[in-house]
């Protein structure tokens, strides 16, 4: 062996050690869902929901990072690598199965559909309907019994399931788009940006322009929007950790706020509020529906890169609506607001309801979670040369837009978009006490500058 060899580094990760931590996680998770009343979940149409608390998301994530090594260990590169190459034939026999709405046409009942059945109903060969149901059966999405197809908890979930909608944007634009992004780098390896982005090679025009062009597409994103809310707690973040409870007659502006599903979840808990959804999109504004809190709703169509024309609110909220924007996009959008925050003497306040990504997985982060938000990270860089952003990103942001912006509240949320509470410095000094916040499901940082 040569003297230039490098020495071995030797791992604290080998099969028997991820074997017994494993074991011991499991033996965790299924206490835990003994001991708080839910079924052991199964792979059949009528498993249980499992739950989603901060103790169980703890031990899922704990969970996923061991087991996931185990796979890794146990099957070596070669297979891992193999599996992972072809992975987008997987992903193209979703897109179909959503697509040609499989799910749908396939009955809940223990029998299901014979490929012939299916491929009648849908209108397509049987040849390629049996071949994309078996890959997908592999999965358990679907099952084979006796030459039939039937549901489980899976291919029913994606039956049933406003993620749905996230489903159909991620196989349907987003696949397209991914498959770019080396051709787009290529192409400009310096920049990127909205109209300079894999989504804008893919599709000539941005991600918007393609929905205002295609209003069914516009219509799914907006219940991906939704379904958003199902895999991610930003709502429950925005919702439970900002003192709304302490604001009077107050007026929020919802900027970038698309369906304005959000205004409308946070006007039923909070009647004092009134609000206005801004949006560049018609479309998006248009898909607003709430007789309920209508009367305490105006809509505004609205380009968040131009001064901020109501100057009287207490809160101008943008939820993850930053993370679709390079950071020249999003000083633009920021120095578009500073000026309704400025001269006041009420405390208007800048709520951004967007990522915050771990530096890296350490201490109580774990890789599963930082996976997950780094995936993110891919989506919108893709999708529209944007970014999700570290701690130090933001506050690189604010300091070069104006020093006077002070994150004065942090939330992390380990399952998406967390919580950045804006002021300018010269109000900071009035800061209300903020609320008695956190439902369990985020971590804090209180940061003052
Ligand atoms: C990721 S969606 C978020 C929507 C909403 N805030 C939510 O939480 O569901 C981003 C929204 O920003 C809107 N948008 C994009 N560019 C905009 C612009 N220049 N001015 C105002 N809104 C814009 C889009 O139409 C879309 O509704």
């Amino acid at each position: 062996m040569s003297s230039t060899t490098s020495p071995v580094r030797q791992s604290s990760f080998s099969i028997t050690t991820l074997a017994d931590q494993t074991f011991k996680l499991l033996a965790s998770i299924i206490s835990y869902l003994n001991a708080n009343g839910h079924a052991q979940p199964h792979f059949t149409a009528a498993s249980a929901e499992l739950p989603e608390t901060s103790e169980y998301e703890a031990l899922r994530n704990q969970f996923n990072d061991t087991v996931l090594d185990l796979h890794r260990l146990v099957n070596g590169p070669k297979n891992i690598l193999r599996t992972q190459g072809y992975s987008f034939g997987d992903h193209a026999a979703i897109q179909i199965a959503l697509s040609r709405k499989y799910f749908e046409l396939v009955p809940v009942d223990v029998v299901g559909l014979t490929a012939a059945e299916l491929a009648k109903k849908a209108g397509m060969d049987e040849d390629r309907t049996s071949r994309i149901l078996k890959v997908l059966a592999t999965q358990r999405i679907f099952e084979e019994v006796h030459r039939s197809f039937r549901h489980t908890a899976a291919s029913n979930f994606l039956r049933t399931s406003l993620f749905t909608g996230m489903s159909d944007v991620s196989y349907h634009e987003l696949f397209k788009a991914a498959s770019e992004m080396n051709t787009h780098i290529d192409a400009s390896p310096y920049s990127t940006g909205l109209e300079n982005c894999a989504f804008y090679n893919k599709y000539g025009t941005t991600f918007y322009g393609y929905l205002e062009a295609n209003p069914e597409r516009a219509a799914v994103f907006s219940k991906a929007m939704s379904g958003w809310s199902l895999v991610d707690d930003s709502l429950k973040v925005l919702r439970n950790n900002f003192g709304w409870s302490s604001l009077e007659n107050t007026k929020v502006v919802d900027i970038g706020g698309g369906n304005g599903h959000i205004r409308i979840d946070l006007a039923q808990h909070y009647p004092a509020l009134q609000f206005t959804v801004q949006d560049i999109s018609n479309h998006q504004l248009s898909s607003a529906q709430s007789a309920e809190v209508q009367d305490r709703v105006t809509f505004q169509q609205y380009d968040y890169t131009m001064p901020q024309p109501i100057r009287d609110a207490g809160v101008y909220l943008f939820r993850i609506a930053f993370h679709n924007n390079n950071d020249e996009e999003a000083m633009r959008m920021l120095r578009a607001v500073v000026p309704a925050l400025e001269n006041r003497h009420d405390d208007p306040i800048l709520l951004i309801n967007d990522g915050i990504v771990p530096e890296r997985a350490e201490g109580t982060i774990t890789r599963s979670e930082e996976h997950q938000h780094r995936q993110l990270d891919m989506v919108m860089l893709l999708n529209f040369g944007g970014k999700e952003r570290m701690e130090r990103d933001w506050r690189a942001l604010f300091e070069k837009v104006d020093k006077r912006l002070e994150i004065s509240r942090m939330c992390y949320s380990p399952r998406g978009a967390g919580l950045l509470e804006i002021r300018l410095r010269q109000q900071a000094s009035r800061v209300s006490k903020s609320s008695e916040l956190d439902d369990g499901q985020t971590r804090h940082q209180e940061s003052k500058l």
